[in-house]
């Protein structure tokens, strides 16, 4: 059993948190909004600290789930930060969707204090967290993936090293740009079932066996067809990583002609107020464009 801090505490970090406790690990939380860490701590039966770093001090594995970029930063660097609490020969764990920039800039800051880095975005939602059922996708030096591994452990089904630091976030990228193309297609094709007078559920039924099966259509197909987006991951993160997505693609001379398409379909969702829908919300435009 290791001893470990959790930084961030939001709608995947809190169940995150409460599977390393679950497993028996010492667990020690930080959130910004401190009455979130207070009520962990009474769930899950771990202690809190006040600022990251000193959450991070005196543990062994420093795990972190946060917004963006400059929320990564924040949590990391500075006098509060984690990597002040930190000691030379701990390792710091990234749950974050960030871009390969960040990541780089931060395990450099890593390195200069001896602290290992891995980046180790996830997928599979809100109820992958809940769950324990995660994918993890990391980057790292294969010794520091090995320490992390086996408590990542707790809360995932599947996690694999990609490469060396960067590789993770390389990687959710590519995990992004499929599912808006695959979203897209569906909304387009229950749209037109829709329109020809076609029972969607049956056409799903018969077709999500063949070629064009995927989590999206069987997990998502019945709210799209009911109109139902309050749930699910938000449009507004969606954006966060597409723009990630599509300046790695601009840096490493990968075009995505269609992933920026889809951004912008995303744009008019946040236009109609669905910054908080779940990313199934493409086919909402479509209804609105077919009026
Ligand atoms: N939700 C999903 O389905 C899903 C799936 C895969 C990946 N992700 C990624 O996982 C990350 C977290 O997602 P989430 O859904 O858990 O988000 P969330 O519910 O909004 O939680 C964000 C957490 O980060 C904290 N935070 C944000 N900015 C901060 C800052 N500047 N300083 C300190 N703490 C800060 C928040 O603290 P407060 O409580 O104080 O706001 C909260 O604990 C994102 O990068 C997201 O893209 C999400």
């Amino acid at each position: 059993m290791a001893r470990v801090a959790f930084l961030g505490l939001g709608v995947m970090g809190y169940p995150m948190a409460g599977h390393l406790a679950a497993k028996g690990h010492d667990v020690t939380v930080f959130n910004r909004t401190e009455a979130k860490a207070k009520a962990w701590c009474d769930a899950h039966g771990g202690t809190h600290g006040d600022t990251p770093k000193t959450a991070a001090k005196g543990n062994e594995i420093v795990f972190a789930c946060v917004g963006n970029d400059d929320d990564l930063r924040s949590v990391c660097l500075g006098e509060h930060g984690a990597f002040a609490g930190m000691e030379a020969g701990t390792l710091f764990v990234d749950h974050t969707t960030v871009s390969a920039q960040v990541t780089k800039e931060l395990a450099e800051a890593a390195a200069e204090r001896g602290i290992a880095y891995v980046d180790a975005p996830v997928s599979g939602g809100q109820a992958g967290a809940e769950n324990g059922q995660l994918v993890v996708m990391c980057g790292g030096a294969q010794a520091d993936y090995d320490r992390a591994e086996g408590v990542i452990a707790a809360y995932a089904k599947a996690c694999r090293r990609m490469g060396e630091v960067g590789a993770g976030q390389l990687t959710k990228m590519v995990n992004q740009i499929c599912i808006a193309g695959l979203l897209q297609g569906l909304s387009e094709g229950l749209t037109l079932a829709e329109k020809a007078g076609l029972d969607g559920e049956a056409v799903i039924d018969v077709i999500q066996g063949g070629a064009a099966g995927s989590w999206q259509m069987v997990n998502r197909h019945k709210t799209m067809l009911a109109g139902e987006y309050e749930h699910g991951f938000a449009v507004d993160w969606m954006r966060k990583d597409l723009a990630i997505c599509l300046a790695a693609g601009e840096d490493l001379g990968a075009p995505l002609p269609a992933t920026a398409l889809i951004d912008q379909f995303y744009k008019d969702v946040q236009a109609m107020g669905g910054g908080r829908w779940d990313t199934s919300s493409l086919m909402a435009r479509l209804g609105k464009l077919a009026g």
